[in-house]
């Protein structure tokens, strides 16, 4: 078995890792981890690279005795020189002071030198967990309590934090345009199931490019904006060459999304993951019901004839698609004029399995929001009626 740490957002997190492991049972899943009863670890660190919303997964140990101590003892009985171990505990962020003098004094009596690397007996961070090198020595420890059980393991892959900045494609960006958070984009390729990306409303190409750095072969983007076209294809090179990658084939035209059933790419790719304009940006203290309205009525023209089209079109791929939802003065006033459309339109695909900790809204969609910001984005997977 193993578990799964889960980011904050962990809804999502939930839903990528299905997505992923669509064939392993869920052991117990809460809003920090998900166990799942999947043995091999190599298949997993292989899939672990293109998984943005787990932070840590953890080997948990079948043999486990109740006792941290023990386990580690077993492993550092193996070890040459100072053991440097960390250890910590999902989900509570308990001082974890006893646990770990009990082992450092368990080490000591079996005569083996040990120093573990938690600050003020805390739990570790990805990034110390990455700056002690602690999952290549195989001593990064966590003990995950579920329920009425606990679990003990060793942790086999932890998200690379500083992957993000790597991402230096910004380049051409314009915070203007507004852009996908990039872990974002990323979990929702990976929830499309999709390898050959379509974005119709590609903006920068941020969607694009994290699809290119997740290994796949394709991507396609349009935009009724020239400018944003040219800074897609600067950005797709820009990517090309300074990451690893295994692009064939990027194409990108400019076009209205209105006139979707006329895209070329349509029959080229296999998933449309797209996010158009959010409206414009509200501030908490002056947003009102009467402004989102009219920005609702903006975006509505577009999104009917987009899905108009896609129908025109007979699309039959998945669609993963964000739309606006608001916060005004601390309740959420959702885009219910697009609930008919995608209605009429659309069937909505599953998107969790039935579980009391994981219910998604009653629209079938999952909410991503930072919060600070007034808008936030409703996540839907959906197919076209036929
Ligand atoms: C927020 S950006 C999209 C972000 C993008 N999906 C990403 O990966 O970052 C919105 C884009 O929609 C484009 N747009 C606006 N109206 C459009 C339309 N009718 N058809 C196609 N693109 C449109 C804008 O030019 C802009 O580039």
């Amino acid at each position: 078995m193993h578990a799964f740490q889960l980011w904050r957002e962990f809804k999502l997190s939930l839903w990528e890792v299905f997505q992923l492991f669509p064939k392993n049972e869920i052991v117990y899943a809460d809003k920090t981890v998900c166990i799942l009863d999947v043995q091999d670890s190599e298949s997993i660190i292989k899939i672990a690279s293109r998984m943005w919303g787990v932070i840590k997964i953890i080997k948990l140990f079948q043999d486990y005795r109740g006792k941290p101590q023990f386990s580690i003892c077993d492993i550092a009985e193996k070890y040459e020189g100072k053991f440097a171990y960390g250890v910590s505990l999902l989900w509570w962020d308990t001082n974890l002071k006893a646990i770990l003098i009990e082992i450092k004094k368990t080490l000591k009596a079996k005569g083996i030198s040990s120093r573990f690397v938690n600050k003020d007996f805390k739990s570790l961070s990805s990034a110390q967990i990455l700056g002690e090198n602690l999952v290549k020595k195989g001593s990064d420890f966590t003990i995950v309590i579920a329920d009425d059980t606990e679990y003990f393991g060793q942790t086999i892959w932890v998200q690379d934090i500083n992957a993000y900045s790597k991402r230096d494609y910004g380049k051409a960006r314009d915070m203007q345009v507004g852009m996908l958070p990039p872990k974002l984009s990323q979990i929702m390729i990976n929830i499309s199931g999709g390898s050959q990306v379509y974005d119709p409303f590609c903006g920068l190409g941020t969607i694009l490019i994290e699809s290119i750095l997740m290994g796949n072969t394709s991507v396609f983007g349009s935009d009724i904006s020239p400018e944003n076209i040219e800074k897609t294809k600067q950005n797709l090179n820009f990517a090309r060459k300074e990451f690893q990658n295994n692009l064939k084939t990027s194409l990108t035209q400019v076009l209205d999304a209105k006139w979707i059933s006329s895209s070329p790419f349509l029959k080229k790719s296999d998933v449309i993951v797209t996010e158009w304009y959010l409206g414009q940006v509200f501030h908490k203290h002056s947003v009102t019901q009467e402004k989102i309205n009219i920005e609702k009525k903006n975006l509505l023209d577009i999104y009917t004839k987009f899905f108009a089209g896609l129908q025109k079109a007979n699309y039959s791929w998945v669609i993963v698609i964000c739309f606006p939802f608001w916060e005004m003065r601390g309740k959420y006033s959702y885009f219910n004029e697009v609930y008919d459309l995608i209605q009429k339109y659309c069937k909505n695909l599953p998107i969790l399995p039935k579980h009391e900790e994981f219910k998604h809204t009653r629209s079938g969609s999952l909410l991503y929001k930072r919060p600070d910001q007034v808008v936030g984005r409703e996540i839907f997977k959906l197919k076209l009626k036929k």
